[in-house]
């Protein structure tokens, strides 16, 4: 094992503190010690170069573009596997591994998507028109006190009903919490559609769980629409230790109940520095209004006295081009090309956004680069899906790996609870 020396230029003293070998990526030097060795604090703020957690779930390497689940790249986990195929990859550990076990996993979470009737009267209580990422993150809270006993979990069997029950409710959550807000009588699951595929019906469903009823008879929901909704859940389901994993870890480690770190997951995402952004992606192309209109805002995001930035562009980690944003872009293209047509406006004025910012100095020295939430929002409004649920549907695709991360972490016997100093300039 390597080691790296810290010299203290002040008073001449010498320390060296381990380097630990990742199996990716750069190495870390452990200074766990170092404030009871050295008597000083590391200072980090926003934790750009601290490492909070030991973590086999998703990599990132940001300079290359590159993201990992359970070591595979993301362009081939997209391809190959199911959104819930990736639930259970990352919650077990292992993708189902034939069709029988894709199809028993995705049934078994179609059945477990029922709440309990006393959790739904909460959403009587939301006001009409209150956003669904507050009623959600209510919900998710109030969830935990309805099924208690995952508080304590002693053995992997518990951990797994817990990961199942929230992977599986979160999307009847969201339908629910959506139609509460625009007064919408509650649409039940229907366990003969597929996960993805319930989670559209919730939605558009009608009472008496018809959908939408036109002159050529009634609208199914398609199998493209499916597919679609599936490769962009699939594309949230990890990502190392953003902001609201780290809140999810940080909240988990004070021994609450693992509802209780998601529900705050929910509210650390719901930022437009994080999982907001994919909503105000829409609502600043819908502002730019005309392909014409995109230099001046390119201006307006480089003026540093105007805090206008371009959502959907640069990211802590990534400093070449997002995976994700790579392969929803050609989603979008190909789902143009097969019928589900995108708004040709605000994919023209997104095309140009992003060529005129790689093409331009301000952008190219900063390494901002189109992120996740850039296409995605494109892609969700030809899906039919409102632009108030943009920031619920990164909730039901990062849910598995919400799961995930809490269970790596209550599990790890040395973890510990979140507890960081502070630089103290105060009186
Ligand atoms: C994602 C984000 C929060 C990362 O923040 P960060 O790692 O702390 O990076 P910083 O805020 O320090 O930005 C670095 C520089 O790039 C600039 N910058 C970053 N994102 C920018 C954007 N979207 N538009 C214009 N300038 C941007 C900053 O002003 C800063 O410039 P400076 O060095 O001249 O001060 C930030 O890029 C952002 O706000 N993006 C828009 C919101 C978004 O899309 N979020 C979703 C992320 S998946």
């Amino acid at each position: 094992m390597g080691t790296i020396t810290l010299i203290n230029n002040e008073t001449g003293e010498k320390f060296d503190f381990d380097l630990i070998n990742c199996t990716r990526g750069p190495k870390a030097v452990d200074f766990s010690k170092l404030f009871e060795r050295a008597n000083i604090f590391s200072y980090d703020p926003g934790y750009g170069s601290t490492a909070g957690c030991e973590s086999t779930i998703s990599y990132i390497d940001g300079k290359n573009g590159q993201l990992l689940y359970k070591g595979i790249p993301v362009e081939e986990i997209v391809e190959k596997y199911k959104f819930t195929d990736v639930a259970k990859l990352l919650i077990t550990g292992e993708a189902p591994k034939n069709e029988q076990e894709s199809k028993e996993f995705d049934l078994e979470l179609r059945h477990r998507a029922f709440l309990h009737e006393g959790l739904i009267n909460i959403f009587s209580a939301f006001p009409d028109g209150g956003h669904p990422m507050a009623n959600l993150s209510s919900a998710v809270a109030a969830l935990s006190t309805f099924h208690f006993d995952h508080k304590e979990m002693d053995d992997e069997e518990d951990y797994q009903t817990m990961a199942r029950r929230i992977i599986a409710k979160i999307t009847t959550l969201v339908a629910f919490s959506y139609r509460n807000s625009i007064g919408a009588p509650l649409i039940y699951p229907d366990v003969s559609r597929s996960y993805v595929e319930n989670f559209l019906y919730m939605l558009r469903a009608y009472p008496g769980g018809r959908l939408k009823y036109t002159l050529k008879g009634e609208e199914e929901i398609s199998a493209l629409e499916v597919e679609a909704l599936d490769k962009i859940f699939t594309l949230h389901a990890d990502h190392g230790q953003n902001a609201s994993t780290t809140t999810v870890r940080n909240v988990a480690s004070t021994g609450v109940h693992p509802y209780a770190a998601i529900s705050a997951g929910i509210n650390a995402l719901w930022g437009p520095a994080h999982g907001g952004a994919n909503e105000k992606v829409l609502v600043q192309l819908e502002q730019i209004g005309d392909v014409k209109n995109v230099d001046k805002f390119v201006a307006k995001a480089k003026d540093k006295s105007d805090s206008f930035r371009l959502m959907g562009f640069g990211h802590r980690v990534y400093k070449s081009y997002d995976p994700r944003a790579k392969a929803i872009k050609a989603l979008k293209d190909e789902l143009n090309k097969k019928g589900i047509t995108m708004n040709a406006r605000l994919s023209e004025i997104a095309e140009k956004l992003e060529e005129v910012a790689l093409n331009d100095d301000y952008f190219k020295e900063r390494n901002l680069y189109p992120n996740v939430d850039f296409y995605s929002g494109i892609i969700l409004t030809a899906l039919k899906i409102p632009v108030q649920l943009f920031t619920p549907m990164f909730v039901i695709g990062r849910m598995p790996g919400w799961c995930a991360q809490v269970m790596e972490h209550i599990k790890n016997p040395h973890a510990r609870i979140t507890r960081p100093r502070q630089v103290y300039l105060g009186k």
